[in-house]
């Protein structure tokens, strides 16, 4: 079963509230957050202070992708502020160990995101650790970008180098998935779709939610 991410980039940020409800009403699986700082990413986006305000909105997961430089100074804000999974950029510091280490010991799920020309094994010795790859199939900092589907290559790898698990690692896609995309993104090997544009473009989200769900399957 395809899980679907709307990715909240992509919201109508005057009115975020309800647009998570209705994301929430319309059959979402998780919710998406985009964090940027203007620095890792050429863009600004949400603070902590957007999330906690966000939370009492929906009971689905926050799945917070923190596109940002330094993360460690953030952690424990998204955490404070109801982060379900906080996902990390591999390209974002030097400790990517501690860091993880940082975001398990709040007790919720970390997850390392890899950049289009990111490799799968520099994953290799963090892997072990980690419930959830976020493999990025656009440059991270907007919404709207065309897929890159050579990055989908790598998710193959990751599943390899992952093994066999208690639990098995969650693989999400995020960037270009739409009706059109979703199903190279499914074969590939991913199990959750971040969907920014497909979701929010029109106005029956949904029909947009139900599209991805069953477009090509
Ligand atoms: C890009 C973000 C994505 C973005 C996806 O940097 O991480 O989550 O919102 O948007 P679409 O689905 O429009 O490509
Ligand atoms: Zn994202």
């Amino acid at each position: 079963m395809r899980m679907i991410a709307p990715s909240i980039l992509s919201a109508d940020f005057s009115r975020l509230g309800d647009e998570i409800k209705a994301i929430d009403r319309a059959g979402a699986d998780l919710i998406h957050i985009d964090v940027m700082d203007g620095h890792f990413v050429p863009n600004l986006t949400i603070g902590p202070g957007v999330v906690k305000a966000l939370r009492p909105h929906s009971k689905l997961l926050f799945d917070v992708h923190l596109m940002i430089s330094e993360p460690e100074r953030y952690i424990d804000a998204f955490v404070e502020a109801g982060a379900d999974i906080l996902t990390v950029h591999q390209e974002s510091g030097a400790h990517l160990h501690r860091l993880i280490q940082m975001i398990k010991a709040h007790n919720i799920k970390a997850g390392v995101s890899l950049n289009p020309a990111t490799p799968a094994i520099m994953l290799e010795d963090i892997i072990s650790e980690i419930d959830m790859v976020l493999v990025m199939t656009v440059n991270p900092g907007f919404g709207g970008q065309a897929m890159i589907p050579a990055a989908l290559n790598k998710i193959a790898r990751i599943r390899e180098l992952a093994g066999e698990r208690e639990k098995p690692l969650l693989i999400e896609v995020d960037g270009g998935i739409k009706a059109e995309t979703i199903a190279i993104a499914e074969a590939a090997g991913a199990d959750i779709f971040v969907a920014g544009s497909a979701v929010f473009s029109s106005d029956d989200y949904e029909a947009n939610i139900q599209a991805l769900k069953k477009a090509g399957a």
